[in-house]
């Protein structure tokens, strides 16, 4: 794939990585094998045959499309697990069809608005099924589904003064947030909450008091952000530490420089893609995860003046990520996968479409292949919504009061 010249085609731009170069990234265990260092090379091999045969890597939009379609309508038996997690289901088909430029017929949306209308609770907040006690994770999900439908009705299934109620019965005086009642407590709740407050203009300094102090202690040091204050940093948690903050307008509560530090180490040397901690395996979902991280990062810093980027780029290498995520992450079939040899699912592919869509998109468009076959929409990094679905979002809640 490293030589292919595809000069009849001029939006193509070649990868930057030669085959040898590949092979000169494999990990140095220094003689010393452990069952990570087996796996990693197990993956590192997988990723290299993959590589080696791939030819101007190609997304495969039509298949991606289908699969997700009659994803919607009939699921296999391995998803009885995420009866809790309806919403999401919803959330990462409707984002992955946004993303490939689609979306549903109106009596679609309208099943989905009706579905997810039954999972809300009457005192406030979603939860992961019809009558399950709300959640916020869910409650995120649904919000998030219904601003990919944008119309009125979707907006207005939204209970605002409900979710008001079920933040502040979830808040601690620390400023942490804990997941439902009588539930765990992590900074994905920080994440949900704030994010939902803000879409939906619910939000108040009130509300979330103390919580910018709470998530500046989940920083560790290493650099990234663990799930509450002593846990190992981790992807998934840094996205919520550092876009919670970037919605508070609190990011000097962030040691931007050993985040920064910590994140760029995440991209694998070989794979291109990125791994979720320090030691563990690549996987296509911290595409987004790890990936979000560099718009929001560049954001500030040109904010701050403290960093000129006059060519545009995220602080990443954008195409070895979109070389993994097409090479490596796709289904033949259709669908996204965590690593090669996994299955497909819709969570991974929706975060992994998110990550190809934020690799592609920077301010100087990055994209590997042929454009017109390989550009996906833009995600806005904080919400994960295309960027129309938020502006929409927040163009109609701002009209409304806030409740109290
Ligand atoms: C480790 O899984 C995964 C975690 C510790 C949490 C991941 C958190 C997220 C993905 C963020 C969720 C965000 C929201 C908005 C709900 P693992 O041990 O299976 O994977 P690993 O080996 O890659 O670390
Ligand atoms: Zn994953």
């Amino acid at each position: 794939m490293y030589e292919i010249d595809s000069d009849n085609n001029i939006n193509n731009e070649k990868t930057l990585r030669t085959f040898k170069e590949l092979l000169l990234s494999t990990q140095d265990d220094e003689d010393f094998e452990t069952t990570s260092s087996v796996e990693q090379e197990a993956v590192e091999e997988s990723c290299l045959q993959l590589y080696k045969v791939a030819e101007d890597p190609k997304l495969l939009r039509g298949r991606h499309l289908s699969w997700l379609k009659k994803s919607l309508n009939k699921l296999s038996e391995g998803y009885e697990c995420l009866d809790c997690s309806r919403p999401w289901l919803c959330y990462w088909s409707l984002h992955a069809l946004n993303l490939l430029g689609e979306q549903l017929h109106e009596e679609d949306n309208k099943k989905v608005i009706n579905f997810l209308s039954k999972c809300q609770d009457p005192l406030g907040g979603f939860g992961g099924g019809p009558s399950q006690f709300p959640h916020l994770a869910s409650t995120y999900a649904a919000v998030c589904a219904l601003c990919t439908i944008t119309s009125e009705e979707a907006y207005d299934a939204i209970d605002r003064k409900g979710l008001v109620h079920f933040f502040r019965t979830l808040k601690f005086a620390d400023g942490s947030f804990s997941m439902h009642r009588d539930g765990e407590l992590d900074i994905r709740g920080v994440y949900c909450a704030i994010a939902v407050a803000k879409l939906t203009n619910v939000y108040t300094e009130e509300l979330f008091k103390g919580t910018d102090d709470w998530i500046s202690r989940c920083q560790t040091w290493e650099g990234g952000f663990g799930g509450c204050p002593g846990m190992e940093a981790h992807g998934g948690y840094t996205y919520c530490g550092l876009a919670s903050l970037v919605l508070m307008g609190k990011v000097d509560k962030c040691d931007l420089s050993s985040l920064l530090r910590w994140l760029v180490n995440k991209q694998m040397k070989l794979e291109g893609g990125f791994q979720g901690r320090t030691n563990k395996l690549v996987d296509g979902c911290y595409s987004f995860w790890q990936g979000a991280s560099f718009p929001l990062i560049s954001a500030i810093l040109s904010k701050e003046k403290k960093y000129f980027n006059s060519n545009d780029y995220w602080l990443f290498d954008q195409k070895a990520l979109q070389e993994y995520i097409l090479v490596c992450c796709q289904n033949p079939y259709g669908g996204f996968l965590d690593k090669p040899k996994k299955n497909r699912d819709i969570y991974h592919t929706c975060y992994v479409l998110s990550g190809l869509s934020i690799a592609q998109n920077s301010p100087t468009p990055t994209i590997l292949g042929q454009r017109y076959i390989n550009l996906v929409e833009s995600t806005h990094p904080l919400y994960n919504l295309v960027s129309p679905c938020v502006t929409k979002a927040i163009n109609y809640f701002d009209k409304l009061p806030i409740p109290d």
